[in-house]
């Protein structure tokens, strides 16, 4: 017996749809499905532990005048080096006014041009029409030629998460369900039969730690990226790749995942975890400036602040390692306090707990790993490899991101896949029967863990390792060194799984050490240097831009 989040009893283990991951593209999904399918909904802590809650900037859409589809796919593919799929980029990109009517539909409270131009933040927001988005405020951010970012202040991702929930909550065939983990597929040649077709997961309650299988007609990973295999990152704890691990294993192409994006500007403060200022401060005027207060980004890229992610972040970087210091400084100080508060009230909340007021003084940041470029290869519907396996938002591969991600392409790329998703769905699911066949869970040879330091002891030294080795800047000898290190806790892992009931640590840890795996191993295997990928001993472009693409079948290390 399970408790849906809306406060209702439930016995949940099959349905229609089943949905892992309760961020943007999980609970987008969830929504368009809901009207012809029962959907389940589960996320491993509470709803709202994904990126999507915590992001900032906003969504990349079309609708400035003197804007165009077409500036926004060109801006996308050079902020991509060559490495960008041109058909993706364009369907996201022309689906992404589609989205954001259908965002403000479900209630979602973006800032209105009036709104900002009141500078107040306590006013209420006027009314909007999915009809009429030309009252959208639009900011601006790095990579991008026009103002396209559509966005809630500076907490775009909470007002997006708030809005879809509530939705989903009120659905009568949506049941969401908290501190549930998807712990690996089920697919139909695990019974002995022909097809590889995905029939349900197995899901661990975090709580009683008992395994039960799901079974659904589809199954979609909306389990969101796996930043949290580097020391440093802007990411909740919760983003272990598992999504990737579980359809590698169940046999997926994974593709790209050298392209690990570092995100420029995380605050530096010993108290402050993982928090991000956004990349809209640099939209609207803020400097990046050394500790001596002089600007460096001119030395770098003519777009200055405002160069695609992976120029600014190394820049940073490179400046951090020339002088020995601990952080560079963002500063907006010269922006009047209104504009400041109006635009960053969350920022500017936030910091001032950390003794830092926005609108006086600098703020301390250093780089940090953000988002996962690559991932589980899927098509332009979000399909896997597996069929009735899906994949969509930062946990799927779909071409659109290249080397390097545009800022706020990302949630874009959630939604409209979810769109595309759940129209190849609705036209499979008068032809898709609901398995009955199954195999329970095994626990009967191991036993509980008391050994739980060691596993403590392996996620500290692979984030450790993955940052020191397999960071900004990379060389042969580093990725080596990583490659010998994660093997060497990949036998741990694996020995420790034969013996010991699983936990959340552990299946997070054993996801984590196998998705750096494919980190390193595809870095090993770019001998270039691009767009996110930036090695000493490769410092050129190739001349041809090639994904990588693992496959796990007879699957070996480089
Ligand atoms: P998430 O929102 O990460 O959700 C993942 C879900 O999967 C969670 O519910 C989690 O509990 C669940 N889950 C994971 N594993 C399991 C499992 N094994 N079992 C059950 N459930 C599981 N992008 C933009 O475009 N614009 C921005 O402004 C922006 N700002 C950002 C700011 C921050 C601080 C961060 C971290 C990211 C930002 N991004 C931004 C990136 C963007 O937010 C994410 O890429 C996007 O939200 C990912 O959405 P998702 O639905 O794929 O995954
Ligand atoms: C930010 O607000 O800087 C994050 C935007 C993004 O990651 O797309």
């Amino acid at each position: 017996m399970t408790r849906t989040t809306n406060g209702n009893e439930s016995t949940c283990d099959e349905c229609d749809i089943l949905v892992i991951g309760s961020g943007a593209a999980g609970l987008t999904l969830a929504l368009r499905c809901a009207d012809f399918a029962s959907v389940a909904v589960i996320s491993k802590g509470s709803l709202r532990e994904g990126a999507t809650f915590n992001a900032q900037g906003g969504i990349a859409a079309v609708l400035d005048d003197q804007d165009s589809i077409q500036n926004h796919a060109s801006d996308t593919l050079t902020a991509g080096v060559g490495l960008c799929h041109e058909e993706i980029v364009d369907f996201v990109v022309s689906n992404s006014n589609e989205c954001i009517r259908w965002l403000v539909s479900q209630g979602v409270p973006f800032t209105t041009k009036t709104r900002q131009d009141q500078q107040n933040p306590n006013q209420a927001e006027p009314s909007l029409s999915p009809d009429d988005l030309s009252s959208l405020h639009l900011t601006k951010e790095g990579g991008h030629s026009h103002r396209r970012i559509i966005h809630a202040t500076d907490a775009t991702g909470k007002a997006v998460f708030e809005a879809l929930q509530k939705r989903a909550l009120n659905h009568d065939n949506i049941k969401l369900f908290e501190n549930r983990i998807a712990v690996d597929l089920l697919t139909r040649n695990k019974l002995g039969l022909q097809d590889q077709a995905c029939i349900g997961a197995y899901i661990m309650d975090s709580h009683t730690l008992e395994v039960t299988l799901f079974r659904a007609k589809f199954v979609v990973l909306a389990t969101g990226g796996a930043s949290k295999a580097y020391l440093y990152t802007t990411n909740p704890d919760g983003a272990s790749g598992d999504g990737i691990a579980m359809a590698w294993r169940a046999g997926c192409r994974v593709a790209n995942m050298e392209f690990n994006q570092f995100h420029p500007t995380c605050l530096f403060h010993p108290h402050a975890k993982s928090f991000l200022i956004s990349e809209a401060l640099r939209g609207e005027g803020a400097y990046l400036e050394l500790p001596d207060g002089n600007r460096f980004m001119q030395r770098f890229d003519e777009r200055l602040e405002l160069a695609p992610r992976d120029i600014v972040a190394r820049a940073i970087d490179f400046e951090m390692k020339r002088l020995g210091c601990d952080c560079v400084y963002l500063n907006i100080t010269h922006k009047p306090r209104d504009f400041i508060l109006s635009h960053f009230p969350t920022i500017h909340k936030r910091c001032l707990t950390f003794g830092i007021d926005i609108c006086k003084q600098r703020i301390p940041v250093v780089p940090s790993a953000h988002y996962t470029c690559g991932g589980v290869m899927v098509n332009q519907q979000g399909e896997t490899d597996i069929p009735n396996l899906y994949a969509i938002g930062e946990t799927s591969f779909t071409g659109l991101h290249g080397a390097n991600r545009m800022a706020s392409n990302s949630l874009l790329e959630c939604f409209v896949l979810a769109f595309s998703a759940s129209r190849r769905i609705e036209d499979l699911i008068g032809t898709t029967e609901l398995s009955t066949q199954g195999l329970p869970w095994d626990e009967s040879s191991v036993n509980k863990s008391e050994d739980d330091v060691l596993i403590a002891h392996d996620w500290d030294e692979l984030r450790r390792f993955m940052w020191d080795f397999v960071g900004i800047v990379r060389t042969d000898r580093r990725l080596q060194r990583a490659q010998q290190r994660v093997q060497v806790l990949e036998q741990e892992i694996q020995d420790y799984c034969k013996h010991y009931k699983i936990s959340t640590d552990l299946l997070e840890l054993r996801n984590l050490i196998l998705v750096a795996q494919l980190i390193i191993d595809s870095a090993i295997r770019r001998k270039e240097s691009r767009g996110l990928h930036y090695t000493l001993d490769y410092p050129d472009l190739a001349d041809r831009a090639r994904d990588t693409v693992l496959m796990p079948e007879n699957y070996g290390p480089p």
